[in-house]
Formats: C-alpha cells, sequence, structure tokens
C-alpha cells in the first residue's frame, strides 16, 4: 500500500517530484552513443536550455519526414534548417544517431544513411541544441566540431552568418530546394540569383544600376552577413549605414531572415503572444523584378495587385504553380509554314533584353 503523507512538508516533496520529470523530459544534449528517432516522442526532440528552439523530426507528409530545428513557439512550427531537405526520410524506423566514434548520421528505415555530418569528428562526445538555434557537436573541452549553422537551408537567425562558403536556397511548397540563391558574387556583391538548368542570373541588387547607386562596394574579400538581435542584417559589400532594417528594430523580439519560395529575402518578426510571424523587411518591394516569378513566358503585373498571366495564345504549363511558366496552345515549328503572328504587348518589360541603358519601363500592365 502506498502511503500518501498528509502533512505540509510531505506535499511539498511530491510537487518537486513532478517538477524534476518535467525539467527532465525536455532537454538539449544528445550525448554519445544515443539517438533521436522519427516516432512522435516528446523525448525524442532537444529543447534549447531557454526553450526558443526544438530539434527533431518534422512531419512533411504522411509518411516523410526531414530532420529539422524549429522556433518552438511560432504557431506553425516555423524550420530553420533541416539536414536532408531533399531527401526525406521514412516516417517510421528512421533515426538519427550519434555514434562511439563520433560521427553524426541520420538513417532512412532500412538502414540508408542519407545524411551525416562533416568533418573530423573522432574526438566528439555530445551534441547540444543552443538557444541561438545552433545545433553544435562538441569535443573535450567543449571545443565546436561541428555546427548546423554552417550550413544553412533558407533561412539565418540572428548571430548566425552567411559567408563565402555558404548560401541560402528557397525551399518550394513540396519542400524541396527552390531556383532562388542568396550568396556572394565573384566580385564579392551579396546576390539574389535565380538559378534553373537554363539560365542563371542576378536579380538583387538591381543588376542594371551601378554598385554606388546600390550602395555597395565592390571586393571586400571578408565577405560576411550577419542578422544581429535587434534586426539588422549587415553585409561585408553594404555601403555603411546601409544596413536592411526590420521596421521593428530593437531587442527582444525573435526574428529570422528567410529566402522564400517566391524569391524574395524578408525579414520576420514573431508576435509572441499569439505566434505569428510578421514581415519587418522586403528586399523586393516589387515582385515582378523578380526573376522567374511567373515562369518562362509569364507575365508578371505588377498593379493593382501582383499576379501573373500567360501572353494571348499560351496557356499556363502547369496549372497548379507559375513556376513552370505559361506554353503554347499549338506548337510553333520552324520547319513548316504555320499562321503566326506577332503580336505588341504594351506596357511590358521582356527581362534581360535591354540594348542600351535609358529610361526604363516597368510594366504596369
Ligand atoms: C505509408 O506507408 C505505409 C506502410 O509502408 C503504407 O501502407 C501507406 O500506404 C503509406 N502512405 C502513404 C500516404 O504513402
Ligand atoms: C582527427 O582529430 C583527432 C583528435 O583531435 C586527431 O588525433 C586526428 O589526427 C584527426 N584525424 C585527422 C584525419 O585529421
Ligand atoms: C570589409 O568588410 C568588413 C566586414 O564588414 C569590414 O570590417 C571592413 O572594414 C571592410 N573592408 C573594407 C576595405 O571596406
Ligand atoms: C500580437 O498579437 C496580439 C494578439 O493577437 C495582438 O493583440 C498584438 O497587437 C500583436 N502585437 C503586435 C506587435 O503585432
Ligand atoms: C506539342 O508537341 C508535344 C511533343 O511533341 C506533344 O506532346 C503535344 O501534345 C503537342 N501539343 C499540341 C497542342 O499539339
Amino acid at each position: 500500500m502506498v502511503h500518501i503523507p498528509s502533512n505540509p512538508s510531505g506535499t511539498v516533496l511530491v510537487l518537486f517530484f513532478i517538477v524534476l520529470i518535467s525539467r527532465a523530459a525536455s532537454r538539449d544534449i544528445l550525448p554519445l552513443r544515443s539517438s533521436l528517432s522519427v516516432e512522435e516522442l516528446q523525448s525524442n526532440v532537444l529543447q534549447s536550455s531557454d526553450g526558443t528552439f526544438s530539434c527533431g523530426f518534422y512531419s512533411i507528409y504522411d509518411n516523410a519526414s526531414i530532420f529539422s530545428i524549429w522556433y518552438s513557439n511560432s504557431a506553425e512550427k516555423t524550420i530553420i534548417w533541416s539536414a536532408n531537405r531533399d531527401r526525406p526520410v521514412h516516417a517510421r524506423r528512421s533515426m538519427l544517431t550519434l555514434q562511439e566514434d563520433g560521427s553524426m548520421v541520420l538513417m532512412d528505415y532500412d538502414g540508408t544513411v542519407v545524411w551525416h555530418a562533416d568533418g573530423n569528428l573522432t574526438d566528439a562526445q555530445y551534441a547540444q541544441l543552443m538557444d541561438t538555434g545552433n545545433l553544435v557537436l562538441k569535443g573535450t573541452n567543449g571545443k565546436i566540431l561541428w555546427q548546423s549553422f554552417d550550413s544553412p537551408t533558407d533561412t539565418l537567425v540572428p548571430s548566425q552568418r552567411i559567408s563565402a562558403t555558404t548560401e541560402l536556397v528557397s525551399t518550394t511548397q513540396l519542400h524541396v530546394s527552390g531556383h532562388y540563391i542568396l550568396r556572394f558574387s565573384d566580385m564579392s556583391i551579396l546576390s539574389l540569383i535565380y538559378n534553373d538548368p537554363d539560365v542563371s542570373d542576378i536579380y538583387w541588387p538591381d543588376p542594371d544600376a551601378p554598385f554606388f547607386d546600390n550602395d555597395r562596394k565592390r571586393y571586400n574579400n571578408t565577405r560576411l552577413g550577419v542578422l544581429d538581435y535587434l534586426g539588422q542584417f549587415v553585409s561585408s559589400d553594404f555601403a555603411v549605414q546601409k544596413a536592411l532594417v526590420a521596421s521593428d528594430a530593437g531587442p527582444g523580439i525573435k526574428r529570422r531572415l528567410t529566402l522564400d519560395l517566391d524569391g524574395n529575402l524578408r525579414i520576420y518578426s514573431l508576435n509572441s503572444s499569439d505566434g505569428l510571424w510578421s514581415v519587418s523587411m522586403v528586399v523586393m518591394p516589387i515582385l515582378c523584378k523578380i526573376h522567374g516569378v511567373c515562369g518562362p513566358n509569364g507575365i508578371c503585373h505588377c498593379s493593382p495587385m501582383p499576379s501573373c498571366s500567360c501572353p494571348p495564345g499560351y496557356k499556363m504549363a502547369n496549372p497548379g504553380t507559375w513556376s513552370q511558366g505559361c506554353t503554347a496552345v499549338v506548337n510553333i515549328s520552324c520547319g513548316v509554314a504555320q499562321p503566326v503572328r506577332f503580336l505588341r504587348l504594351p506596357n511590358t518589360d521582356f527581362w534581360g533584353n535591354d540594348q542600351k541603358t535609358g529610361i526604363h519601363i516597368i510594366s504596369g500592365l
């Protein structure tokens, strides 16, 4: 029989015990020779010591998961990093393991290794999710052997750097890597690039404007960009005092810099009372200036609201998404005579086809 103490000190003891248990349930460390598995249990999630970030498996479909880090308190899990964005694992029996030899591997249900942490990890002792959102693999004396901050996906969090060797790549609706990239160009200019198998083009900073009009300096080989805790993003090529600044600049607000699926780069700020994000800075206020936003042959309309359409004689290639643009309703062949004619599209600019600089007409269809 269990004796339930009725005196006040006994009650205190019982409460203390409960507090201990709930503390133990969330942890920020994954020790050597242990795993996080894909099954949805609290013991399979690491949480940073201040609770801001969580790390574990995130389900993208019924049967598919990615190993990720997210903001714990956002209404919808907001992923800031993932190990295997383009190779999800099965939602049963997959796991991330910190092996005896120090390697950290992500295995699918059948044991296939789909990802591993790079570097010499023989000295690794444990993995820890830091309050910054950085997952680090530490050796003896706390030396950092590997960190998730060095391989960003589509997002930077405050204090995380973009460098000469890293880039952000947008994530599509299907949770795979998209065509938009943020990285330093050959001239050390932090640039937004549209990149698909046929074309690679810089669309930010404005490719038609001189560098100083864009408030940029060339050839600073430092190549470093960082979002600080006040909501300012600075980069080694920015002219002095030309940081990108969040509209709610100041301390105490959780933010992130994300290269979105539409190719725009935005700072988001978290409302801690309802867990919702709002845009506090946008790099491309005119959406139509983002290359590829309506896909090949698509026409982007700036006003009244940004929207896409197809030219006469064309239709959407894939009615689900504009990223694949428009195709001709009839096949146009150069070999045979066909009743083809050219149409004038008033107030429309054709991307990248300018013959010389001068008055620039922005599509206002
Ligand atoms: C998920 O996997 C199970 C077992 O492998 C299978 O029966 C089920 O059809 C799968 N569901 C989806 C949506 O793929
Ligand atoms: C890996 O690191 C360990 C411990 O720091 C060191 O002894 C070893 O020589 C390193 N191995 C390689 C291949 O660099
Ligand atoms: C290059 O960028 C770094 C980092 O922003 C800065 O400290 C340094 O002064 C810059 N160098 C020049 C020559 O502008
Ligand atoms: C945060 O959300 C609450 C509840 O929806 C709202 O009342 C408040 O105005 C929001 N704060 C900001 C800064 O948007
Ligand atoms: C155009 O050609 C492609 C490939 O030859 C074919 O699949 C398609 O059906 C044709 N479309 C029309 C409208 O004739």
